[in-house]
């Protein structure tokens, strides 16, 4: 059942081609609970690697979680209440939902990685988050080996972030995800500006549908961020910071076309891209790695660059927009 030495090239979306020592994929739960009584000193847990920047070797144990599987659970009127196994593919899944016409995930179309994967981050785009439909998870306790199941509420949602990246960080194996979803009378969420002038270019003027909705993202997604089976990449590298008001005054003044967005009556959240961009980074390349020319927020490995060129770069953009700015950016990324 193991194996070793495995290259781990096929299993992270930046397709670093660093090894494994010892590397298993668990195709079911028996198969999980009965590698983990081995008791790994050194364990990695890869979803769908699509957040994450191997920058060495891993010492010890991979573990690829490959439980496959999607359920109806029950269904009203209003909602169907739908589970998916963490191994399922996260854009796989959305396209299921749609197929069976299911409204809320159409937002959160193509974007990479896995269902298990999804809540550690709380993955959002185009003005809607995976905690707007999530119902709860189930995940493997690495102490006891049992199952316990996480409310929404339990998993403590942010931007970016939730239980699974803070409190109980390596702690607990997500294996399966449940959603409530709308039958009809979806909650459309078309007000991100890309969204309206996308459907526009698409003939759909009035009344817009869930899979107008995905057509838009997916096209949206297409024109700006590169297909990590193309060029290895990891979608967005950094965070967009929050900042208070004073210190968003002070940047206007400097800066007036600065673009921000409301968080609370005291916070603003500033987009990375554009400081990014600002800083003069963006479609900047250094040999084979370097910075997307569409969306400066990526950073793309154009085929044999090392995570530690990556993590370089990452640190100069870092580095150079707290000088210009004076904002530390925080990496959205694992780096290992
Ligand atoms: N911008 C630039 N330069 C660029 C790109 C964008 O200045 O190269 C500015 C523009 O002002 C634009 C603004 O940044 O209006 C926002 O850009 P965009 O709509 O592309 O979104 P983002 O803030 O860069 C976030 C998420 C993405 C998600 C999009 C759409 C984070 C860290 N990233 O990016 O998520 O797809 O919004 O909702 O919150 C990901 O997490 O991997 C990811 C791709």
């Amino acid at each position: 059942m193991f194996q070793k030495q495995v290259s781990l090239k096929p299993y992270n979306s930046f397709g670093m081609d660093v090894k494994a020592e010892r590397f298993v994929s668990a195709e079911n739960l028996e198969d999980l609970v009965s590698v983990l009584e081995t008791n790994p000193s050194k364990l990695l847990v890869l979803g769908g690697g699509s957040n994450l920047l191997l920058t060495k070797d891993v010492k010890g144990l991979v573990v690829h979680i490959n439980l496959k599987g999607i359920e109806i659970c029950e269904r009203n009127n209003e909602t169907t209440l739908v589970k998916a196994a963490a191994g399922e593919n996260w854009h796989d899944f959305v396209l299921w939902t749609l197929n069976q016409n299911l409204g809320g995930l159409e937002n959160l179309a193509l974007i990479p990685g896995n269902v298990g994967t999804a809540p550690v981050q709380n993955i959002g785009a185009y003005g809607v988050e995976l905690k707007d439909s999530f119902v709860n998870c189930e995940a493997l306790n690495l102490k006891t080996l049992e199952i316990e199941t996480f409310s929404n509420a339990d998993c403590k949602f942010d931007y970016r972030n939730s239980v699974f990246k803070s409190q109980y960080k390596g702690q607990y194996i997500i294996t399966a995800v449940c959603f409530a979803l709308t039958n009809s009378n979806h909650i459309l969420k078309t007000s991100y500006g890309a969204i309206q002038s996308e459907l526009k270019k698409n003939g759909v003027h009035n009344n817009p549908n869930i899979h107008d909705i995905s057509k838009a993202v997916i096209g949206i997604r297409q024109s700006k961020l590169p297909d990590p089976k193309k060029l290895g990449n990891s979608g967005s590298f950094f965070k967009n910071p929050v900042v208070t008001k004073k210190i968003f005054k002070k940047l206007h003044n400097q800066f007036p076309d600065i673009p921000h967005y409301t968080v609370s009556e005291n916070k603003l959240k500033i987009p990375a891209a554009w400081l990014i961009e600002t800083a003069g980074f963006k479609g900047k390349t250094f040999g084979n790695y370097g910075v997307h020319k569409h969306q400066a927020l990526v950073l793309v490995n154009y085929g044999g660059a090392s995570g530690k060129d990556l993590l370089r770069l990452s640190k100069l953009i870092q580095k150079t927009i707290k000088t210009i700015f004076g904002i530390e950016l925080e990496s959205e990324v694992n780096v290992l």
